[in-house]
Parts: structure tokens; C-alpha cells; sequence
């Protein structure tokens, strides 16, 4: 750090301001003037800044950034930087068939181009819906310009007859009232709908504000950044800072590779248990730090995030919602509580030049129903069980949702806390399961463990949210509301069903799972971390000789590339072949004429 205006030459400069090269410089030039720009403006020793916008009408979860981009450009001028906006490739989680999983590489892919091949020296990464907060991370950690994420915030509180609607948690609610015939159709339209009152990403705990706050314990964004509902005079404000920060960030050279360290990562995984995070925290920032150049695994997740507790009561884990989370002090209350407790590596250094230390001076909550404290947690032991066995290398469990009558039912045989036997049930897919559930010839009762499989990044392609499958309509009249689920998919973050996902190596390649029959039994065993089929040695050896893999038909061209190159969700489901390419803006692109 320490450049200063005087004595720095700006990777723009190489495009608008290079009189060794009067013919190019010329044609740089000449076509950004006609936007409005001056040749003075472009030729001033001022930084470029790029604002990566994530928001559009596909992407409603984002588009209040369509809205933020006047107060960001403000800021940027004001800290005497030039904006230049540009489109991201649309990334909605709810909106994209047949998953927005499938597109965060195709998005990244477009960033990591548009930051390589442009005249930008700084880029505000505009964040929010699920995959949006990743994508631009990757890239941003790829290409190593200095680099912001801005949230655009969670909806308003969503509400329902007097109580809460929190995104997607109220969906997996009223499926079950469905099936329980407690409402009709109408109805359960109009409480989903509910939820989702104003501009925003989801108002849960679910991925979209996991990821944001993953981005703030990172050290990526601002501090406060990632809480602050998208409608608040708050969100505009952040905008505005954020565009200021970035100028002084690429004026002192404060680059993803100074923030994104291991310590950083260290950071997240306690942060996230700590709020009740999203299981597609650790694909996500598996693939964060993969093209960071970190090294990370997914057993860090047992190793460091397991003993952490929950302090964030905050829906699925707990009761509130975003508001109120923003209000209680957001994720800075919930680190500066972790930092007294000592959990925290705080003098990792943040986006805004500032240790973790000195951003989290004198921050408490201000509402310790919602933000609790280390002392009185709302449960001890919060973060994610990493299983293994011979159904797969590694699978998540998220503990901060088991519910007491979940432990009662499913994870206490007699004599044995913490283990249970059960009958496997397996569907091929998310369809196989709507069409078989309720098929009385599968006998599926408390004893069943339902499997499904090839819903990972090849068999899908791009691993459904499909894990977490309700019981059939039977058992939930009964009061069943969740059997064991597992699965070589994922499962929503808004989901509070304590399924064992993200399986790797899926069915689709080959893992384990793809062996399982309806019928074998299965024991999990929790205390050691385990899940296997009871299924013998020489039999288990049968069948894998026997296996053919999946006929696998692509729909479109995006597709075929992507199966073809993408790692397991425990590798973080990148595109392997892109991991090599490391801080590549220390090269320039070669002359385009
Ligand atoms: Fe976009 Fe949840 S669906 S944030
Ligand atoms: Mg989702």
C-alpha cells in the first residue's frame, strides 16, 4: 500500500492514456467519449471503476441495485474515480431452470473476462440472490483488482396473520399444510407470497443472507454492510460509502489477495455457525478460496465451525427475521461477540483498510434475544457435521437445525445417542420422488432414510436444492414433519430440515450412493461422523462392477461444457481447468487492432 495519486499508473491508463501508443489510445478513447465521458476525464489520472450489476428484471432479488447505482457512481466521483456500470449474467436462485447453481461458473466465467479484458482498476460487486455473492467473489479473486461487494439487502420482514413469513422457510411450511390438507391452494399462494414484501434477496437466514455475510467476515465489504434491508435509507447510504471506499482501495492497492486469507476463511466458517448459515456456505466459499489460491477443506468446516454456537436467532435456526437482525447490529454484533470470545483472528485486515480488530471497536447487540451472547448462546455445538463412509467421501449435516424431536425420533436408538438405523428408500431424482413419495408399495415409515441421487454437479447438471424431500402426505398427518433425508444434491438455505447433502463424489460419477437399493439398511452414526450401508463387502463389490453411469443428455451447450469440467460440491463445484489461473490482471490483455 502507500501509492499515491502522484506516482501511480493506473491499468486503465494502459487503454485511454498511453502516448507510446497514439493509435490505439486514440481508438479506446474515441468510443467511451460518445456516453458522455470527455477525453479529459478518461485521460485525467483518475481510476476506473467498474460496477458489476447484478441486478435486472430477471433478477428482482438484486434489482434494487438498479436503484443504488446513482448513489455508487456518486460516491465514486466524490472520491474522484470514474464509474463505468456493466451487466452481470443474470443469476436468480428461484427463477433459473434447471438451477442457478449451474449458471454461478457461466457468471464468474463473464466477470473474470470483463475484469481481465476492460480498463477497470476497481470493481464494486453488486451482490445479493444466492449465487450472485459467489460469482462475483470468485472473480474478483481470480482476476486480483482491488474489489467491493455491495448487498442490496434483504426484503422488508415478510408477515402472515400475525406472525412472521420468512423467504422460502414459509414454503417448506405451508407444503406441509398442503399435504395435510389444513389449506387449499389459494391459500397456500397467498402465504408464500407473503414473504416477500418489498425489493430484496430473502429475508432468512437461507443462502443469499449467509453469503452476504460471508462477504463482511471475509472482509470483503464494508462493515454493516451485508444486514441492512434493501428499502432502508441505510442500504443508500452503504451505497454510497462503498463507492467512495473502492477509489481509496484501488489508490492504496488493496487487493482480494491481501483480505482473502486463510485467517479470512477461518472467519466465515466460525461467522457462519454462529448465524445459523446456509449448508451452500461451503461450496461457495470452497470455490471462493480455491480461486483465491487458499487452501481449504471441507473438514475445515467440522474441524473449525462445529463448536461454535448460535447466536443468531434468525429463521430457519430461530424465530426473526431480517429486520430485526439489522436492528439487534447485524453480522458486526455477531463478530464483535465472537471476537471477545476469542474465536476470531482479528487482526485480519478488511476492505476498509482496517483490521477486523479496529472495524469491530465498541460493536454490541443491541438486541440479545436476537444477537445472543457466547455466555448464553441459543445452542451450543452450531456448525456442520462432516460425515463420511462408504456412501460418499464427505457429506454436510446441519446441526443448528435438529430439532429436540428430531434427536428423539431419529438420532437416539436405544442406549445410543447419536445413532440411528433405517431402511433406505432411493429415488433417481427429484421426479422419481414426486412421483413414487406417496406409493404405499415403498412402505415408507419412521424406519425409512429417504435417498436421492444424480442431483449433483454432473447429474443434475449444477446440484438441486432437492434434499430436503417432505415425508409422504401419510406420515406428515401424522405429525412426522421430516424423515432423514440425504443426498448428492443440496438443499435450500431457507430449509430447516436437517438433511445430510452435498454427498461427494455424487451418484452421477460414481460415488457410493449410486449403489444403494430401496431396502438395504443404513446406520448414522453421528458421534463418529459416519453414514454407511450395511451391505457386505463382496456384495457392495458386485455392484460396483455391475455400474454403468447415468445416461447423461444435455439441453444445452452451457451444459455439456459444464459437466465436462466441474469438481465435486466438496472441491466447491468449480470449473477445475479455471483454478490455475491466478491474479491475472498482472498481466495486460494483448491489443484488440
Ligand atoms: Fe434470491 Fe432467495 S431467491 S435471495
Ligand atoms: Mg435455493
Amino acid at each position: 500500500m502507500g501509492d499515491t495519486r502522484a506516482n501511480r499508473r493506473f491499468r486503465s491508463q494502459e487503454w485511454f492514456d498511453n502516448p507510446n501508443n497514439p493509435g490505439m489510445t486514440a481508438l479506446y478513447v474515441e468510443r467511451y467519449q460518445n456516453q458522455t465521458f470527455t477525453r479529459g476525464e478518461l485521460q485525467s489520472d483518475r481510476p476506473v471503476i467498474g460496477i458489476a450489476n447484478s441486478g435486472s428484471d430477471l433478477v428482482p432479488c438484486n434489482k434494487i441495485h438498479i436503484f443504488l447505482m446513482d448513489r455508487i457512481k456518486a460516491g465514486i466521483r466524490e472520491a474522484g474515480g470514474v464509474p463505468m456500470e456493466f451487466p452481470v449474467h443474470p443469476l436468480q436462485e428461484t427463477g433459473k431452470r434447471p438451477t442457478a447453481a449451474l449458471d454461478r461458473n457461466l457468471a464468474y466465467l463473464g466477470l473474470v473476462e470483463i475484469l481481465h479484458g476492460y480498463p477497470l482498476d476497481g470493481v464494486v460487486l453488486t451482490t445479493g440472490c444466492d449465487k450472485t455473492t459467489p460469482a462475483m467473489l470468485m472473480g474478483a479473486a481470480t482476476v486480483d483488482i482491488p474489489a467491493i461487494a455491495l448487498n442490496g439487502g434483504p426484503m422488508l420482514d415478510g408477515w402472515w396473520q400475525g406472525k412472521r413469513a420468512g423467504s422460502g422457510t414459509i414454503v417448506w411450511e405451508s407444503r406441509r399444510l398442503l399435504a395435510e390438507g389444513r389449506i387449499d391452494y389459494d391459500e397456500f399462494m397467498d402465504r408464500v407470497c407473503s414473504s416477500a414484501p418489498s425489493l430484496g434477496h430473502c429475508n432468512t437466514m437461507g443462502t443469499a443472507s449467509t453469503m452476504n455475510a460471508m462477504a463482511e467476515a471475509l472482509g470483503m465489504s464494508l462493515t454493516g454492510n451485508a444486514a441492512i434491508p434493501a428499502p432502508f435509507r441505510e442500504r443508500m447510504a452503504m451505497a454510497y460509502e462503498t463507492g467512495r471506499r473502492i477509489v481509496q482501495m484501488v489508490l492504496d492497492d488493496l487487493k482480494p489477495s491481501d483480505i482473502l486469507t486463510r485467517a479470512a476463511f477461518e472467519n466465515a466458517i466460525t461467522v457462519n455457525s454462529a448465524i445459523g448459515g446456509s449448508t451452500n456456505a461451503p461450496p461457495h466459499l470452497q470455490a471462493i478460496a480455491r480461486h483465491a489460491g487458499v487452501e481449504l477443506d471441507v473438514t475445515d468446516w467440522e474441524r473449525i465451525g462445529h463448536d461454535v454456537p448460535l447466536l443468531v436467532n434468525m429463521q430457519p435456526a430461530g424465530e426473526y427475521l431480517g429486520e430485526s437482525f439489522f436492528r439487534a447490529g447485524g453480522v458486526p454484533a455477531v463478530m464483535a461477540e465472537l471476537a471477545r470470545a476469542g474465536r476470531l483472528h482479528v487482526g485480519a485486515m478488511t476492505a476498509t483498510g482496517r483490521t477486523l480488530a479496529e472495524n469491530l471497536e465498541r460493536v454490541r447487540s443491541a438486541d440479545p434475544d436476537v444477537i445472543a451472547t457466547c455466555d448464553a448462546p441459543l445452542r451450543a455445538q452450531a456448525g456442520f457435521k462432516v460425515l463420511s463412509g462408504n456412501l460418499f467421501s464427505s457429506a454436510l449435516m446441519k446441526t443448528s437445525v435438529i430439532s429436540d424431536e428430531f434427536r428423539a425420533r431419529f438420532l437416539s436408538e436405544p442406549g445410543q445417542e447419536g445413532v440411528h438405523e433405517a431402511r433406505a428408500v432411493v429415488f433417481e431424482g427429484p421426479e422419481d420422488y414426486h412421483a413414487r413419495i406417496n406409493d404405499p408399495e415403498l412402505k415408507i415409515d419412521e424406519s425409512a432414510m429417504l435417498f436421492i441421487r444424480n442431483v449433483g454437479c454432473v447429474g443434475y447438471p449444477g446440484s438441486a436444492e432437492v434434499v430436503n424431500m417432505q415425508p409422504p402426505d401419510a406420515l406428515v398427518k401424522q405429525g412426522v414433519r421430516h424423515l432423514p433425508t440425504v443426498g448428492d444434491g443440496r438443499q435450500s438455505g431457507t430449509s430447516e430440515s436437517p438433511s445430510i447433502l452435498n454427498a461427494s463424489p455424487e451418484a452421477a460419477v460414481g460415488g457410493g450412493l449410486a449403489l444403494l437399493r430401496t431396502g438395504d439398511r443404513v446406520r448414522l452414526d453421528l458421534n463418529a461422523s459416519r453414514l454407511d450401508a450395511l451391505v457386505d463387502d463382496a456384495e457392495w463389490d458386485l455392484r460396483r462392477e455391475a455400474w454403468e453411469p447415468p445416461e447423461i443428455v444435455s439441453q444445452t451447450p452451457w451444459e455439456e461444457i459444464y459437466r465436462a469440467n466441474v469438481g465435486q460440491l466438496a472441491e466447491g463445484g468449480c470449473l477445475e481447468l479455471a483454478t490455475a489461473y491466478r491474479r491475472i490482471a498482472r498481466d495486460l490483455p494483448r491489443d484488440n487492432h
